[in-house]
């Protein structure tokens, strides 16, 4: 799936599904997001062909995009959740996904969250340290209950991906170093309340080739066999997230491949497989519409001003990500050069710099492509700027799924103290 796979133009206007985004612009103020249905059931359909010939369950990493209409359109496809927190577990449960499809990753859960899980029933704790699978026993243990463990496993390996999304080298904060694994595995099958039942792994994300997958998965698989050996029923492999997606012109391997290579180097222990995938399901079903405040000629460039900011989507500032800005009307224009820039009052608030775009004026929508997983869900009222809302579309229907909140709703969150 290219960005501009289900946001086509048809007569330089950009569609998605069977609507004009021009049309939800007349309905909904700039700026929104837009994700396609139909898109998002294309991108888990692929994952679900792909590995049909394997023990596999898809768990959509929440993290992406945790929009209620997103988790119940992959919950009704059946797909399970992989979560961080107590909210989304919460999330993922009101969005109908079953607690039995619900693996909680997380870095360091706490007593709270890990009693709620116990009370659900979840199908397995991705545990990151001891002090963590203690905590776990202990609270298992007072509950009368069984948790189902993993140890997420670093592994070491580089994943060849920008160094903030990078997480399975040993230099980073994630997992049981993979030289400690099998005495973190003695100790937890000697711990009350526990049952031993998987390895987990997860390196990085927006990863655009295959070999730090399979190098990884190697070694994992090693620890399985070792572990075996150990006496340790290991039934599960779950192989975390970050197949990248193609932003500009990356060259992603496909499902099938990455399947292919699951099978490869896993299929021989016989192992239920877990997937967490979360951009390369969400990351292209969903854009950013936004519209032109100004065009400002500045003394070396000009400044393609929109009323979209960093609060909005964070990714170009945090991580100097590309997105692609497209006129969603190209009508005649011809392409011009401007660094396109938010309203908020940092200098951070770039999407890009010298980027071709059709010539604009203000109150011209430009749509910021590839902004389904990690758009929405990354946002903030910084600068008191309202969140934006998100719409669904679905054929020639659209909803919006989640409201634009009102100053109203943002300042009566604030309490001055009675003593004040
Ligand atoms: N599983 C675990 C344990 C994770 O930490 C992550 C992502 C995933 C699965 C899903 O990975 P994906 O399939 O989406 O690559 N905000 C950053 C991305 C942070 C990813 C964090 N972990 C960005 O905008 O690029």
């Amino acid at each position: 799936m290219t960005p501009v796979s289900y946001f086509p133009h048809k007569n330089n206007e950009m569609y998605v599904d069977d609507i004009a985004i021009s049309d939800i612009a007349k309905q909904v103020k700039t700026p929104f997001y837009c994700y396609s249905s139909t898109a998002i059931e294309a991108s888990y359909q692929e994952y679900k062909n792909a590995f049909s010939a394997q023990d596999a369950l898809v768990c959509f990493a929440v993290k992406a995009n945790s929009n209620q209409a997103v988790l119940a359109t992959l919950a009704k496809l059946g797909s399970g959740a992989d979560v961080v927190s107590m909210g989304e577990i919460r999330r993922a449960i009101t969005a109908g996904i079953p607690a039995n499809k619900i693996v909680y990753s997380g870095v360091a859960k706490s007593q709270e969250e890990i009693h709620y899980a116990l009370t659900l029933g979840i199908l397995q704790f991705n545990v990151e340290s001891e002090p963590e699978l203690e905590l776990i026993s202990k609270v298992a243990t007072s509950l009368n209950k069984t948790a189902a463990i993993a140890f997420r496993i670093n592994p070491d390996v580089c994943a060849q991906t920008h160094a903030k999304i990078s997480t399975g080298k040993a230099e980073n904060k994630f997992g049981v170093p993979i030289s400690k694994a099998r005495i973190a595995y003695k100790q937890a099958a000697a711990l009350p309340g526990i049952k031993v039942q998987g390895v987990d792994v997860h390196i990085g994300s927006q990863l655009t080739n295959l070999a730090p997958f399979a190098e990884a998965y190697q070694r994992i698989a090693e620890l399985v066999t070792e572990l075996r050996a150990d006496g340790h029923d290991i039934r599960v492999v779950d192989v975390g997230g970050g197949l990248g997606i193609t932003y500009l012109d990356e060259v992603i391997p496909s499902k099938q491949t990455y399947a292919d290579l699951v099978k490869t180097q896993l299929g021989h222990l016989n192992c239920k497989i877990i997937l967490e995938p979360g951009r390369s399901l969400l990351g292209n079903a969903g854009i950013l519409v936004s519209s032109v405040a100004f065009v400002k000629n500045g003394e070396e460039r000009q400044f393609l001003m929109l009323d979209a900011g960093m609060n909005d989507l964070i990714r170009p500032s945090m991580y100097d990500a590309y997105h692609q800005i497209i006129a969603v009307n190209k009508g005649t224009k011809v392409l011009k050069t401007y660094d396109v820039v938010g309203p908020v009052c940092e200098t951070g608030d770039t999407f890009a710099k010298a980027r071709q775009v059709h010539a604009s004026d203000a109150g011209d929508l430009i749509a910021i492509m590839s902004s389904g997983a990690y758009g929405a869900v990354m946002s903030s009222s910084y600068n008191t700027r309202l969140l934006a809302p998100e719409v669904m579309v679905k054929g020639s229907e659209f909803s919006i799924v989640r409201k634009r909140p009102s100053y109203e709703d943002i300042i009566k969150q604030d309490i001055i103290p009675s003593w004040l």
